[in-house]
């Protein structure tokens, strides 16, 4: 018996290797305005819910957001609570996007844990994304010294008191392919045993 669930057989597309998939993805701000089709957000919704949780308390919940009004509101909350020094970067995309994933925690299964819990699984859904052809960029929805990012988002999204916004994903098709990403050396942040001890590529570190 196939252990593929139903979900995943559905939306027909081949995913890339996940190795493919880590390199590839890229953070996408403009989207073609074409829909994202339910089977496949079912998808990668599957996929995102099996990342790991503290306790295996499975805390995370998903509300998607297809409504253009609210899409719009959500942007508005967004650029409302923008800091001062990210001001340039606003993230009135947020309002093009065909459909915005809100990835929420359930405090009462998050065993304290539940930014941790949610920013994992918002890292699975942006690769389960970036797989299937579809581009994402992570948006904090939640910010310490500003409770009412969270709270506006929380009472925009009707989520109950005890659920707390974690992430706000846009996705969809991007209108232009991603570029390579320019990566700091991995010598630099690699260290042998103690920091600052370098580890030669393919051996022990050097003397
Ligand atoms: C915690 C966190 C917060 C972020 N906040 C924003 C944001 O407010 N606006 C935005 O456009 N991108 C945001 N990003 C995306 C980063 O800008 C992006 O990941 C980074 O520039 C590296 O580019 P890449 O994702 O294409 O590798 C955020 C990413 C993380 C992990």
């Amino acid at each position: 018996m196939s252990r593929v669930p139903a979900a995943r057989a559905q939306s027909r597309v081949v995913p890339a290797t996940l190795d493919d998939a880590i390199v590839g993805r890229r953070s996408i701000r403009r989207y073609r305005p074409d829909a994202v089709p339910d089977a496949l957000l079912h998808e990668i919704l599957d996929l995102a819910r099996h990342a790991p949780t503290s306790m295996d308390g499975q805390p995370c919940h998903f509300v998607v957001i297809r409504d253009r009004a609210a899409c719009a509101r959500l942007a508005a909350i967004k650029v409302r609570h923008c800091p001062e020094d990210k001001k340039a970067f606003p993230c009135d995309f947020l309002a093009d996007a065909p459909v915005v994933v809100a990835v929420c925690v359930d405090r009462e299964r998050s065993h304290d844990r539940g930014v941790e819990n949610g920013v994992l699984a918002t890292a699975f859904l942006l690769l389960a994304a970036a797989s299937r052809g579809l581009g994402g960029v992570y948006l904090s929805a939640h910010r310490d010294g500003d409770p009412g990012l969270a709270a506006d988002i929380a009472a925009l999204l009707a989520l109950p008191a005890h659920v707390d916004p974690i992430a706000l994903v846009p996705l969809g098709y991007p209108t232009t392919a991603p570029v390579p990403k320019a990566l700091r050396p991995l010598e630099e942040i690699v260290h042998d045993e103690v920091f600052d001890r370098a580890i030669r590529a393919g051996g022990r570190h050097a003397p």
